[in-house]
This record gives C-alpha cells, sequence and structure tokens, in this order.
C-alpha cells in the first residue's frame, strides 16, 4: 500500500456501510469505544490494511496507531505472519484436541517469562484474567479480590467495579446487570495508592480473605499511567506476607515492553500472569500461566474448572508463534523505542517549552498524549482532563490521515511497520495542532 493519507476523500461509502451496520450491530460495533462516541466523528470503516496503514470503504488511509488495540506489533498482516498461517491453514483451522503447536508457543512464553512455568490458552483477554482469579480463588480458598480504579481487566462480570476504596462502600458496578452479589468481593483501590493497600492488608477481618491483587503494572486503559516500582514493590511484600496471590494483567504489556514484558522492568515477579493482544498475533488467542504448583490447580489434575472450544487454535498459535520469533531479533524493541520517540520527544519537549498543560506519558512502544493535565498518576486524575480539546485533536487528526486511539484513556501504539516518514508527519500534524489550538505563534 503506497500511502496516500492527507485531506480526506468523501467518506460517502463509510457512512453507507456504517449506516447497515447501525441497522444489525448496536451502534453498528462490536465493542462500544469503535463506535468514537461523543467525537463527533464518524468511526473509520475498515477495508484493508498493510503495515502501518489502514484504508477505509473510501479508499482513505489512515497511519495507524491503534494497531487493534496493540496486537500488532509488526503491523498489519506481515508477510512471515502470513505465510506461515496461510501454510498452517491448509492443515485444518481447529482441532479440538492438543496438538504440538500449543507446546511451542508455550515453551515461548516460558522461556521468557520468568514467573511462568506453566500456561494455558484462551481465546480472549477477558478469558485470560477471569480464570487467573477464578484460579487464584480456588487456589487459595479466598473470595476477595483487590483491583485499581481505572483498570480494565476485561468484561467478566465481577472486575466491572467502579471506584470504591473502602470496603465499608458496597462497591456499585459500572455497568447494568451485574447483581450487587456479584461484585461484592471485589476492591477497587486507587492506584499507585500505597496507604491504601496498606490499610486494606492491616485490616484483620479482611487480610487472610484476600485470593489476589491485580493489576496492569504499566496501566494502559486511563491511557498510559506506570505504577511506581515502589508500589509494586509493596503489592509483592504484602501479598507474600497475607498468603494472596499477585496477579500482573500483561494483556497489554506482555511482549510489548520487551520480551519480559512489565516484568522486565518491575524488580518483582508475580505468582500469575495474564497475556493476550500480541500473544496471538492478530488473531483471538490470550493465556494465563505462573507457577507449576498453582497451574497444577486448573482441571483435570486439580479441582479449579477452566475451558475452551477454540483454545489453543493453532492458527493462532502459528500466528503468535511467529509473532514471538519476530520480536526476538537482536535489538527489536530498542529500535521500536527510537521511533517512538522520534514522536514523544519531540512533543513532549514542546509542551514544555510553552508550559502547555499536556503531558505524553511513554513507556516502551507505548505512550498517550493527555491534554489538561501536566502528569497522570491514576484514575482520578485522569477523569480531570480536558476531553473537549481531545475531541478537537482526535478530528483534526483523522483529518491528516492519522487514526489516534479515539480516547485519551487508552495508549497509542507503535509497531515495527512505522515507516519514518510517518512519524514524522504524524509528529508534525501533532506539533501543528498545538500551535493552533493554543494560539502560539
Ligand atoms: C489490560 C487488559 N486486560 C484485559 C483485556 C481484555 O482483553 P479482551 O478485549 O481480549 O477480552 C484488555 C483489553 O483491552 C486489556 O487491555
Amino acid at each position: 500500500m503506497v500511502c496516500q493519507s492527507g485531506p480526506l476523500a468523501e467518506r460517502a461509502a463509510s457512512q453507507l456501510t456504517y449506516n447497515h451496520l447501525c441497522s444489525v450491530i448496536p451502534a453498528g460495533v462490536n465493542s462500544p469505544i469503535r463506535a468514537c462516541k461523543g467525537l463527533d466523528q464518524l468511526p473509520l470503516v475498515a477495508e484493508s490494511a498493510e503495515k502501518d496503514l489502514i484504508q477505509d470503504v473510501d479508499g482513505n488511509q489512515f497511519i495507524d496507531y491503534c494497531g487493534s488495540w496493540g496486537a500488532l506489533i509488526h503491523g498489519h498482516a506481515h508477510p512471515k505472519i502470513l505465510a506461515a498461517v496461510q501454510k498452517r491453514l491448509e492443515k485444518g483451522t481447529t482441532f479440538g484436541v492438543t496438538s504440538a503447536i500449543e507446546g511451542q508457543l508455550a515453551s515461548k512464553v516460558v522461556q521468557w517469562i520468568d514467573s511462568v512455568e506453566k500456561i494455558r490458552f484462551v481465546s480472549s483477554g477477558t478469558e485470560a484474567t477471569m480464570s487467573a482469579v477464578r484460579l487464584a480463588r480456588g487456589y487459595t480458598g479466598r473470595p476477595y479480590i483487590i483491583k485499581f480504579n481505572g483498570h480494565y481487566h476485561g468484561h467478566a462480570d465481577f472486575f466491572l467495579v467502579k471506584a470504591g476504596s473502602s470496603v465499608a462502600d458496597l462497591p456499585a458496578s459500572s455497568s447494568a446487570g451485574i447483581p450487587a452479589d456479584i461484585v461484592k468481593h471485589v476492591i477497587s483501590l486507587p492506584f499507585n495508592d500505597r496507604e491504601a493497600v496498606r490499610e486494606i492488608f492491616q485490616d484483620p477481618k479482611l487480610r487472610d480473605q484476600i485470593a489476589a491483587v491485580i493489576l496492569e503494572p504499566v496501566a494502559g486503559n486511563m491511557g498510559v499511567v506506570p505504577a511506581d516500582p515502589e508500589f509494586v514493590e509493596l503489592l509483592r511484600k504484602e501479598t507474600r506476607e497475607a498468603g494472596s496471590l499477585l496477579i500482573f494483567d500483561e494483556v497489554i504489556t506482555g511482549f510489548r515492553l520487551g520480551l519480559r514484558g512489565a516484568q522486565g522492568i518491575y524488580p518483582v515477579k508475580p505468582d500469575l500472569t495474564c497475556f493476550g493482544k500480541i500473544i496471538g498475533g492478530g488473531f483471538p488467542a490470550a493465556a494465563f500461566g505462573g507457577k507449576k504448583e498453582i497451574m497444577d490447580y486448573l482441571a483435570p489434575l486439580g479441582p479449579v474448572f477452566q475451558a475452551g472450544t477454540l483454545s489453543g487454535n493453532p492458527i493462532a498459535m502459528e500466528a503468535g508463534l511467529q509473532t514471538l520469533v519476530l520480536a526476538e531479533q537482536p535489538g527489536f524493541y530498542e529500535k521500536l523505542e527510537e521511533k517512538t520517540h522520534l514522536i514523544v520527544q519531540p512533543v513532549q519537549e514542546f509542551l514544555l517549552r510553552n508550559e502547555l498543560p499536556a503531558c505524553v506519558q511513554q513507556v516502551g512502544s507505548m505512550f498517550t498524549l493527555f491534554f489538561g493535565r501536566r502528569k497522570v498518576t491514576n484514575h482520578e486524575e485522569a477523569q480531570l482532563l480536558d476531553f473537549p480539546r481531545f475531541a478537537r485533536f482526535f478530528r483534526f487528526m483523522f483529518a491528516q490521515g492519522i487514526y489516534v486511539p479515539p480516547s485519551q484513556h487508552e495508549a497509542w501504539f507503535v509497531s515495527s511497520a512505522h515507516e519514518i516518514e510517518h512519524l514524522e508527519k504524524t509528529r508534525e500534524a501533532i506539533l501543528s495542532f498545538l500551535r493552533a489550538d493554543f494560539q502560539i505563534q
């Protein structure tokens, strides 16, 4: 695909297709954020994609920083992944029995992630986190789960809990359709708040009732907000002392921040880890893994039930395996970060030089441009952002043929397929927006 992203041509076909989609699918999308609600923008209706470009049904091309929400670390339709998948397709699309390719991908994960001795594959990140929590509850025999405000662990009922940092307040669910009983054993605390964690673990009524603490070590679902290292260390200490498990949700960060994921940059190891996105190489696969002793609690060896018709699907396993092999090339992650810096550093410098109320937060090849705050450390601060300015920004970038995630509570992802020229074009577009919108001469 030759990049022709630029001022958009007509979007008549996009409008027509979207109208039809809306008549048969709620809001025309199969995951709410894709509807670009609140942005006053007809959503992108994809026709095809290659490398760092996604094309709509009108033939407009967009430089893509969503990358299927982080799954596509090598960009769209990487030829090596495609070739391996095509070869694999000829051998059958699903078996419903175990197969060697599942062992190959499992071994790769075990090889790179020290804390994972055994792993089980599922089909989505939601299944991975839901299963990891069930396993933690089954293994410890305890009911309570601690999570953090603004972290997203998929859409299992019990995870959809709003802010509720004290046990005295019954946590309210953030979705209709979830009875209070389902969320009553989930406590959601402010992220990066060590005192709140200490308080919970000092509560004599709760301490030996906590099955697990789960977190995104580098949160991606309130925009990029990393955990303070001392915070993660405290979680490890408190969980170990209380006999609870520590679960890292690395659905985004796994194989994104390096071959060891977030575990390669924080000084502690979790008991269980959840993977998704990159591990499926653009296909629906995810996984959870950890110490043998805990993983062997799963059926049929142990009493914790967990299953899936398409779990370990051979096509997804092949795509995941090839994705990891490509990421093992020496210098892969360093180059990815260098590419990311091409956008992030000049934009951050511009913001600081002009003392603008905005910031870029980056870890590896994921980052978020926040408007309205000079720093975001938790969900409470992420609620105070300048949303109207972001809506203007999103539309401006879209009109330039640049697709950024349609919310400030999301991460942008740079892939190895991003062309330098496209990164530079993106940087210039961001700077033009900032100059115009903040009226800087
Ligand atoms: C950190 C994290 N955990 C879990 C999930 C759920 O994954 P899925 O959408 O594949 O169910 C997501 C999805 O974005 C995620 O970002």
